[in-house]
């Protein structure tokens, strides 16, 4: 392993990875999260660390564990997250992987919630989106923001105006529905959108997958 050694093509880089879901809580010992394991974003902070990067890796609650080698940050919200990107930076690149809970629970209570006819009334706050602020820094901005898309349907256009939309170099788009089994599965199929076009990838290995994008990172920032 090249990092290990202090050498490789990310030696003396800098690089941010998100990994996991956030937990947005409801009451002390409730909350809303969502699907991702992390075991993509977990691969590519173990790639870019083989190819010799530093990488900061901030990671809410997810399934699998964390690389060794890395500058470990756990979170467990959105908002913590953005905390932790933001003290991290600068970096040479920030790659996106987290599946981020877009709203958290507004009115969340400070003491358990006891059951009651009707249940709750859960209102929501729009969480910040940090990889539209990273992409969106006039000072410091790292030289190649990547962001991540799970869709469900027509993959590549929500993936193309996402990159729009949130002004990121890249996005790693894939199809999540059920009947892939890449949601919690340890294959993926990418589309890497660049400024270059579209690339649709082979079903792959999420470690293969890892070691190719960690390459093209490389390759990006050399
Ligand atoms: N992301 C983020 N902060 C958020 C939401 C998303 O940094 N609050 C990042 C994710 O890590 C991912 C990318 O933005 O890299 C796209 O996330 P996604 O949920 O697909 O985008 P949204 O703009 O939230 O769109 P959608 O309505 O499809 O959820
Ligand atoms: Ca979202």
């Amino acid at each position: 392993i090249e990092g290990a050694l202090g050498a490789g093509p990310l030696a003396g880089r800098r690089v941010l990875v998100t990994s996991g879901p956030t937990h947005e809580p409801i009451d002390p010992v409730r909350y809303i999260a969502n699907r991702s394991s992390g075991a993509q974003g977990t691969a590519l902070a173990a790639a870019l660390r083989d190819l010799g990067a530093r990488v900061i890796f901030v990671t809410g609650p997810a399934s699998v564990p964390p690389p060794v080698g890395v500058e470990l940050v756990r979170v467990e919200t959105a908002q913590e997250m953005m905390a932790a990107v933001t003290a991290a930076l600068p970096a040479d690149a920030a790659i996106f992987a987290a599946a981020v809970a877009d709203w958290r629970v507004a009115n969340a209570a400070g003491s358990k919630m006891k059951k009651q006819a009707g249940g709750p009334t859960l209102e929501f706050a729009e969480n910040p989106d940090i990889l539209a602020t990273v992409s969106r820094m006039e000072k410091g901005r790292p030289r190649l923001v990547v962001g991540f898309a799970a869709e469900t349907d027509r993959v590549v256009d929500h993936a193309c105006a996402k990159r729009a939309r949130k002004g990121c170099d890249w996005i790693v788009a894939n199809d999540v529905s059920p009947g892939t089994g890449i949601m919690g599965g340890t294959e993926n199929a990418i589309h890497l959108v660049t400024e270059d076009g579209i690339e649709d990838w082979p079903r792959l290995g999420k470690d293969e997958v890892a070691r190719r994008l960690a390459q093209r990172i490389a390759d990006r920032l050399a």
